[in-house]
């Protein structure tokens, strides 16, 4: 299958993240963390309303070594360039460090917020999740750091689903305060959060989760992740003004968050601002179609499933207006050729989509959406097949 781009195999990704901290540092790392991306099926834009979604975790994940210090100094280095980050941990806070120092160091400082006892360490990280595809690299690699500096810090995080939730949250913290980014936990909660073979239905509302089986291959069908290539930043205001737009129309309407919406047509009916009534109708409508997906997947209905599919992507382009050309065009390019239902993923404007496909159709369509995007001079997607598969961890014990 070289038409798919391959997830490292742990003993991979242990190898090529300790030979990075050997020529960073020229000692032998403590131990090794990992924690993957993740694609989110149904749901989007809906946990900053307290909503639900519905991720899986990707084979895809971020790798860390990591060793202690005993003299508070902090030293990074990541396989996306040769520069050392080198200063003390207190320096890793808010307003004091930005862009991949901000996101790998981040996890210390809402660590020892919460009280933990994070020494000094020296970090290496290398990661096979795509960067920029709306893939949660930013989520894979917080909570490969958080299980790391917890652990250092002398409590695992991993133990049980309470734990790995205390630690998604922490990461939130820090995605939020030090690396500036006002993104709504459900990346944090599918990096750490999810089984293998598991889709996460999360309720943002109070933090539970449900494990649904997510087991496409045993009914002749498949996952494919479409990264258009498209650049995508959640940094740069689009996505923090549609997260003011519903927290302001849920002032206006009285209510909490927008999950608390139960008549659609009334609520709509008193919101002035046309934009602002799709932005919410999206939201409304969403967190519906997560509970629907649920029922018609436990059912096997896949061409219900594929539908709701549909709509969502629908809701979030004209709605919601978080999609882009690159992603309208490989979501239509693939339903024309054959697939029962496909959306973007993510926070959107540029990065992934999904698509829910038969086995036998899978190589026709990557193909079909290669050509669609090439043929409009449009870069060529990269095609991954995604499998539900684990959660972050401890895969060598310091
Ligand atoms: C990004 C954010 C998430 C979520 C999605 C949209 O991935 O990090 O918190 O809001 O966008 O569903």
């Amino acid at each position: 299958m070289s038409e798919w781009q391959q997830a490292w195999p742990s003993e991979v990704g242990v190898r090529t993240v300790r030979e990075l901290f050997r020529t960073a540092y020229d000692a032998e790392p403590d131990g090794v963390w990992a924690s993957p991306g993740r694609v989110n099926l149904i749901g989007e834009h809906t946990d900053y309303n307290g909503g639900l979604c519905l991720p899986i975790a990707l084979p895809h994940r971020t790798y860390v070594a990591v060793s202690a210090r005993s003299d508070g100094r902090v030293r990074m280095t990541t396989d996306i360039g040769d520069e050392v980050w080198e200063g003390a941990i207190s320096e890793l806070a808010p307003g004091q460090v930005s862009g991949w120092v901000a996101y790998c160091g981040g996890p210390a400082w809402a660590l020892r917020e919460a009280g933990f006892e994070v020494p000094g360490f020296d970090l290496a990280v290398a990661s096979c999740v795509p960067l920029g595809a709306g893939l949660s690299s930013s989520a894979a690699v917080e909570c490969a750091v958080g299980l790391a500096l917890a652990q250092l810090a002398g409590q695992r995080l991993d133990t049980d689903d309470d734990s790995r939730a205390r630690l998604a949250a922490l990461c939130v913290r820090a995605e939020n305060e030090v690396a500036g980014a006002p993104t709504g936990g459900m990346d944090q909660a599918a990096s750490l959060r999810t089984t293998a073979g598991h889709a996460l239905l999360l309720d943002c509302r109070d933090g539970s989760v449900e494990q649904v089986r997510f087991d496409l291959a045993s009914d002749g069908l498949e996952l494919l992740v479409i990264d258009t290539r498209a650049s995508h930043s959640l940094a740069d205001g689009q996505y923090g003004a549609r997260r003011a737009a519903c927290e302001s129309a849920a002032r206006i309407l009285g209510v909490a968050t927008l999950r608390e919406v139960t008549d659609l047509d009334a609520a709509l009916a008193q919101l002035d601002d046309e934009e602002v009534r799709r932005r919410v109708r999206h939201v409304v409508t969403e967190i519906a179609r997560v509970t629907e997906f649920v029922a018609v997947a436990e059912a096997g209905d896949w061409t219900a499933a594929g539908e709701l599919m549909d709509a969502s992507h629908e809701s979030l382009r004209d709605d919601y207006e978080v999609s882009c050309l690159e992603l309208d065009v490989v979501v239509t390019a693939a339903r024309a050729a054959g697939a029962l239902g496909a959306r973007m993923t993510g926070g959107g404007f540029g990065g992934s989509a999904i698509a829910l496909v038969r086995s036998e159709d899978a190589a026709s369509i990557a193909r079909a959406v290669r050509e669609a995007s090439g043929s409009r001079g449009l870069p060529v997607p990269d095609v991954h097949q995604a499998t539900p598969s684990e959660p972050g961890g401890c895969l060598v014990e310091p």
